[in-house]
């Protein structure tokens, strides 16, 4: 596949990831409820999807880049961040009082990710 789709389908995933992270922030700081919610399977099957989709369109433009093994800062970067999103998902339903700062705060780990991409700290 060539690195356009990958990268598409890195961009897409990304946007499918804080749908599914916002989504849930606002409805917990909203004062939503795990047993309450009737999109409950919707909303982690959608974060699980876009987290792999994340994942592979990464490694698929990295393997276009021909960046292999010991990657490079940024790299570490985007896959530390890749991380926190990947597992932040329980926050909100375990704290709902921290519902509302990751609602603000998961787009600045976005910004920091992008930023990693396009200035490529090394
Ligand atoms: C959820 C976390 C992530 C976010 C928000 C994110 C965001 C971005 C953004 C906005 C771009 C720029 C796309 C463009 O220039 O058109 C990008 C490019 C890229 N990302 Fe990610 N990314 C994430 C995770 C990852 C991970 C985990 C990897 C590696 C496995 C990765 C590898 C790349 C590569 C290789 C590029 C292309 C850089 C280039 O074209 O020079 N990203 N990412």
């Amino acid at each position: 596949m060539p690195i356009e789709t990958y990268r598409t389908i890195h961009l897409f995933a990304i946007m499918l990831l804080f749908t599914s992270i916002g989504g849930l922030a606002l409805y917990v700081a909203a004062g939503g409820t795990k047993a309450a919610n009737p999109h409950r399977t919707l909303v982690s099957a959608l974060h699980g999807t876009a987290a792999f989709l994340v994942l592979l369109g990464g490694f698929g433009m990295l393997a276009r880049l021909h960046v292999a093994f010991p990657f490079p800062l940024w790299i570490w970067i985007k896959l530390t961040i890749w991380t926190l999103l990947s597992v932040v998902i329980v926050l909100p339903y375990r704290k709902p009082d921290l519902a509302k700062p990751l609602f603000l705060a998961a787009p600045l780990l976005g910004l920091a990710a992008a930023w990693a991409a396009i200035f490529k700290p090394a």
